[in-house]
């Protein structure tokens, strides 16, 4: 284990912004986490976990141990005839996992594809899109558990999996995962259902071309982060009650929404955001995308400071043309290493 100082996180992040880790380590192996909270221990330091940095907002100095997830491999565990169990270190590209699952004619992931980050913080969030959220195809996550100092594995179930949430989510600092066990589909079973999709896939419905089909769409809206520095989605898409929705649908009877299972209606943050004409429109450094009003974007050196100023002034446009409080997705991190919570 080689901790290092005064480390530039600049290159970690997908939003490009300048973050000094007092510490840095990389985890190679689960039993190099023993070895750095032990270290973090001896020199009081709390630790961060840092991923693909995909959906991550960072301060500019960090006093504490960065715990960079770098474990690799990809093992059969089992096999029938109707499924494949294959547990992934949490290190590994999450698209290359998805490319490499299509290859070997393994079904389910094919609609996540392109998403950034590593294998391990898709749980975290379960990541979705295209109608497809990954809790769906994760039999469980292996972890370290802080609170009970061992290492452990939790099944889908007991991870809690709903729209961008998770355990994980509710116990912040508590698991370092390590690796995530996936149940794949040996026989394809396409889902096309979201917006226009199948009409995009059309008649060549294999899995490969569903897969190309996403990597098109995603690429035609989404900024590519090495282009302009992003985090995805910036904000949640917000769930009403039935009633809230009804006050905003007389009012603005175009609005794009999908009805939960409880009578909850989710609504489309992007049109909320593009509504109040954001889209394309930029404070300082820091805008929204011309293509996709969801997602923030640094144009130049920002700080966390400047994209707080831009994503605040957003919530607070949006909460009065519609009376709805947007929730950031990316996890915010104070100085001392910690997750905090957003505030409006
Ligand atoms: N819309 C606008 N203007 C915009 C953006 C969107 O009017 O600037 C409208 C669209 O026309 C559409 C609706 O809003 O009617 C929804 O847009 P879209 O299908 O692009 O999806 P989204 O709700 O903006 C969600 C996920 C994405 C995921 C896509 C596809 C969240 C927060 N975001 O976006 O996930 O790729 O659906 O499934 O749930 C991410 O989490 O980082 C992410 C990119």
């Amino acid at each position: 284990m080689h901790v290092q100082e005064q480390v530039q996180l600049r290159n970690l992040n997908t939003l490009n912004l300048n973050a000094i880790a007092s510490h840095y380590v990389q985890i190679n192996q689960p039993s190099d986490v023993i070895d750095a909270l032990a270290f973090a221990e001896q020199q009081h330091l709390n630790v961060l976990i840092l991923s693909g940095g995909s959906n991550v907002l960072l301060p500019q100095h960090i006093q504490a141990l960065v715990l960079h997830l770098n474990i690799q491999g990809i093992d059969v565990l089992a096999e029938d005839e109707d499924t494949i169990t294959v547990k992934v270190g949490a290190g590994q590209v999450w698209h290359d996992f998805v490319l490499y699952s299509t290859q070997q004619q393994w079904f389910g992931l094919q609609n996540l594809a392109l998403i950034p980050g590593l294998v391990g913080a898709s749980p975290v969030q379960n990541i979705g899109a295209y109608g497809v959220e990954v809790g769906e195809f994760i039999e469980s996550v292996q972890v370290y558990d802080r609170e009970l100092k061992q290492f452990d594995s939790i099944s889908a179930q007991d991870c809690h999996f709903a729209y961008r949430h998770s355990i994980f989510k509710d116990h912040p600092n508590r698991y370092i995962i390590v690796s995530v066990t996936f149940k794949l589909l040996k026989k394809a079973n396409l889902k096309l259902s979201y917006g226009d999709l199948k009409q995009a896939v059309g008649d060549d419905q294999t899995a490969e071309n569903l897969q190309n089909q996403v990597i098109h769409i995603r690429q035609s809206k989404l900024p590519d982060p090495k282009e302009y520095p992003n985090v995805g989605s910036f904000f949640k898409n917000p769930i009403l009650t039935a009633a809230e929705f009804g006050k905003i649908a007389q009012q603005f009877p175009n609005i794009p929404h999908y009805l939960q299972a409880n009578s909850n209606v989710k609504v489309a943050a992007g049109w909320l955001i593009d509504q109040t004409g954001w889209k394309g429109k930029q404070l300082g450094s820091v805008g929204m995308f011309h293509k996709q009003a969801l997602v923030l974007v640094n144009y130049a050196d920002a700080t966390l400071a400047d994209i707080k100023n831009t994503y605040q002034t957003v919530q607070s446009d949006v909460k009065q043309k519609f009376n709805v409080q947007l929730e950031p997705e990316p996890v915010l991190y104070s100085e001392q290493g910690l997750i905090q919570a957003h505030h409006a």
